[in-house]
């Protein structure tokens, strides 16, 4: 496709200033014309990061513009300290944080705000998928940004699918059961535009590792991968990031 290919690392509550000094060098050598190469770092390694000229995301950021919010990540100052990217409903905030798709549409708002792309991750959990109901729960998850926000707020984003069942469980859904949700994400999506999801980068994650990556990134809907486990792991990370050129 004339999609290029994204492959991006989110360390999560993992990593440190030494792990990023030793990683990125090497992530800029083999990021270039066949393939992006970004990482999620914790909020406290962005400037690290992104100083280090790495394409560097924030795991989330607050709803909120600014005001009395302890603790929140701000999404303007995200963007200030060399920030490209917001992951939105990541799963594990999803789950762990209770948040809903209200408040991960309202966060994709103020990401997209204050001119960080955000990436909004959806998936099912294994009873959802057992259920029969992947497609309504996905479906669910991305109509509450489009009723936000209308479907052209999707062309300055990216979509990330990631099976609850398959992250950080080892078992990683096949290339086909992947490829199915992700052209049932951008037929879905182009329902409402064409060109829009024609362009949408639709990465995958859960479980990918340096065995498995290949396999996924030929499927024909499968534009790069978001990479937790593996992306600590300097030279995993970088034979992923290989596998999609
Ligand atoms: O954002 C990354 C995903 O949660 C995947 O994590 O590669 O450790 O399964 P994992």
């Amino acid at each position: 496709a004339s999609r290029k290919p994204l492959v991006a690392g989110n360390w999560k509550l993992n990593g440190s200033l030494e792990l990023l000094n030793e990683m990125a060098p090497e992530l800029k050598a083999v990021a270039g014309e066949d393939v992006d190469v970004a990482l999620f770092v914790p909020a406290l390694l962005v400037a690290s990061s992104a100083q280090q000229g790495v394409i560097t995301g924030i795991q989330t950021v607050s709803e909120y513009e600014s005001g009395a919010y302890t603790g929140e990540i701000q999404a303007s100052l995200a963007k200030e300290l060399g920030a490209s990217f917001a992951l939105v409903g990541h799963s594990e905030r999803r789950h762990i944080f209770g948040e809903s798709n209200e408040d991960v549409a309202a966060k994709f708002a103020m990401a997209q705000q204050q001119g960080l792309t955000p990436v909004l991750c959806v998936g099912e959990t294994e009873q959802q998928r057992e259920q029969n109901e992947t497609e309504s729960v996905i479906s669910a998850q991305i109509d509450a940004v489009i009723e936000k926000l209308g479907v052209a707020a999707l062309s300055q984003s990216v979509i990330a699918y990631e099976p609850v069942w398959a992250i950080g469980t080892g078992k990683t859904a096949s290339p086909e059961q992947a490829q199915q949700v992700h052209q049932f994400i951008r037929a879905k999506i182009a329902s409402l535009d064409s060109e829009i999801a024609q362009r949408l980068l639709i990465l995958y994650g859960g479980s990918v590792n340096e065995q498995n990556s290949s396999d996924l990134f030929a499927q024909a809907d499968i534009d790069g991968g978001l990479i937790g486990g593996a992306s600590l792991k300097k030279d995993a990370f970088i034979s992923i990031c290989e596998s999609a050129k």
